[in-house]
């Protein structure tokens, strides 16, 4: 095990680098730079010359991986070894989107990224199942063709599939997402659907999630009230778990039952069957092509030597960013309205796993961690928040991400590309005023991701882009991504409260929740007018 971050030379290194960063010039954008710090992957084009980083730092930061020891991190991950050391797990997505063994080159490829028999056995059968549903070779209970799908999950069962859902559209039957509790969410995700060709999908690794539970029983009254036939179930619905026998018992059948394995996190989970909305909107070519993209930067990330690796490079510029140079949050900017889940999605992947206060060594970290992630559909946010990039006194790290081409008239695109663009430029640049108010300081550091056209290709590199700077970002600040032991504390004390607002159990021990649960039973009471 590394020594923690803040006791290793590199990182007191690159302390003093940020210190004399303010007398320093900014790094010219001089072809050099450009070709250094703009690279292509796949169907990604990655410019991070607008970061405030020149040779010395890269040298610097370079130096950090290395005595993070990430390059065996990486390793570690890839040979499938139980990286997730706090459950004693491997991390195995990178298995669910390998190519089968016959389009394997190498048979020497790490035992991580073969996929293991029944990942591979299973990925056939949803995608057979899919391609059913689209064509209407599977129909409902009366037989006619399902028109609609409802995916019930939340949280990493919810975000990437309507991420890509969203994002890429399909030709398939049309796909709504139930997610939230919220008592305005169900009739939402319903309204105008027939039972008779509609097919629930409930996906939660645990079965055990109570908002996806609270919606999967609603949507099960809904077809059995509908049609006077609990019989329905059995057909209408198909689950994505790790718990099959909780899925059987709520009356799912098991051909309709596909597994999540103990070695996929729930935010990881997108390319295996927790993609299946994403196979019915899109058919099985273009959902293996999703699946395509994620892996040509799996073979990057697997070979690249640290210098040239791209997720670890982009690991290590939010460390610099977030620990030496103060940006306490990080935006993601779509200029794509396709994109607009992208934050979210990316909310949950980087949170959710880096947002970890306890070192692998149990230690409490004495690093920063994890940055806040947030951001929006662009252009909306340059008249809103954009203010603050450009004059705050919180410095932020940006992401923008945008494509070549898009939908639409190419004048409508090309405004905003421009935009995208320009965005990049003011923040870097800047521009100087006699009047204090005017001026705007420049030299705010942000990364442009532009994907040839947002293709399923193109999306899955860009997510797996992602996965994989979440990996290595957690591996120079020692903590598990893959853990996520923080929301339990939550999850367990809703249910009394709950109890305390159904009136079926005792008043909250805290003392304000208890005021607040009382407030809402008088305020409900007062609105009944009893
Ligand atoms: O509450 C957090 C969490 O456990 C996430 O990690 C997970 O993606 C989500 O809830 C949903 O969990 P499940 O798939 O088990 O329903």
């Amino acid at each position: 095990m590394p020594r923690p971050p803040e006791q290793l030379p590199a990182w007191q290194r690159l302390a003093a680098l940020a210190a004399r960063l303010p007398d320093r010039d900014l790094p010219l954008l001089d072809a050099d730079r450009l070709a250094r710090y703009s690279v292509r992957l796949g169907p990604l084009l990655v410019a991070f010359g607008r970061q405030r980083v020149d040779e010395e730092t890269r040298q610097a930061l370079l130096a950090l991986a290395a005595e993070s020891g990430l390059a065996e991190a990486i390793g570690a991950l890839c040979a499938g070894e139980p990286v997730n050391v706090t459950e004693g797990r491997s991390a195995l997505h990178m298995a669910l989107r390998a190519a089968d063994p016959a389009e394997d080159a190498a048979e020497a490829a790490p035992a991580g990224a073969r996929a293991p028999a029944e990942a591979r056995r299973e990925r056939e059968r949803f995608l057979d199942f899919a391609e059913a549903v689209r064509n209407g070779r599977w129909a409902g209970d009366a037989g006619r063709p399902i028109e609609a799908v409802v995916h019930i999950g939340i949280g990493g069962s919810h975000l990437g599939p309507a991420l890509a859902v969203e994002a890429l559209g399909g030709d398939g039957p049309e796909v709504r997402f139930l997610a939230n509790v919220d008592g305005a969410a169900l009739p939402a995700a319903l309204a105008g659907l027939d039972p008779a060709t509609t097919l629930a999908i409930v996906a939660s690794k645990s079965f055990a999630t109570e908002e996806t539970l609270a919606n999967a029983a609603a949507v099960r009254s809904w077809f059995v009230e509908r049609t006077c036939d609990p019989k329905i179930v059995a057909r209408h619905f198909a689950a994505v778990t790790a718990n099959a026998s909780a899925a059987a018992g709520f009356g799912i059948a098991p051909a309709q039952c596909w597994p999540l394995w103990d070695w996929v996190g729930g935010r990881f989970s997108i390319w295996s069957a927790a993609g299946l909305p994403v196979a019915v909107a899109l058919g099985r070519e273009r959902f293996l092509a999703l699946l395509s993209g994620a892996r040509e930067v799996d073979a990057h990330f697997q070979d690249a030597a640290l210098a040239d690796n791209l997720p670890a490079m982009l690991a290590l510029l939010a460390v610099w960013n977030g620990n030496f140079l103060g940006a306490a949050t990080h935006a993601v900017l779509p200029y794509d309205r396709r994109l607009r889940r992208l934050p979210d999605y990316l909310q949950q992947l980087e949170m959710e796993s880096n947002g970890k206060s306890t070192r692998l060594d149990g230690k409490p970290s004495r690093v920063d961690t994890a940055p806040v992630v947030w951001g929006g559909e662009e252009t909306n946010g340059q008249h809103a928040y954009h203010q603050l990039l450009h004059q705050g006194t919180r410095p932020v790290a940006v992401d923008f991400i945008a494509c070549a081409a898009g939908p639409g008239p190419a004048a409508r695109h090309n405004a905003l590309l421009a935009n995208c663009f320009a965005q990049g430029e003011a923040l870097w640049h800047g521009r100087d005023s006699a009047d204090p108010h005017r001026r705007v300081a420049g030299g705010r550091p942000s990364t442009t991701i532009l994907l040839d056209e947002l293709s399923p290709r193109g999306l899955g590199a860009l997510l797996a882009l992602y996965e994989h700077k979440v990996f290595c970002t957690g591996a120079i600040w020692q903590v598990n991504p893959f853990d996520q032991w923080g929301v339990e504390v939550g999850k367990q004390l809703a249910a009394p409260v709950r109890s305390a607002l159904d009136g079926s159990g005792e008043a909250p021990k805290d003392p304000l929740t208890r005021r607040l649960v009382a407030a809402a039973m008088q305020r409900r009471v007062a609105a009944l007018g009893l």
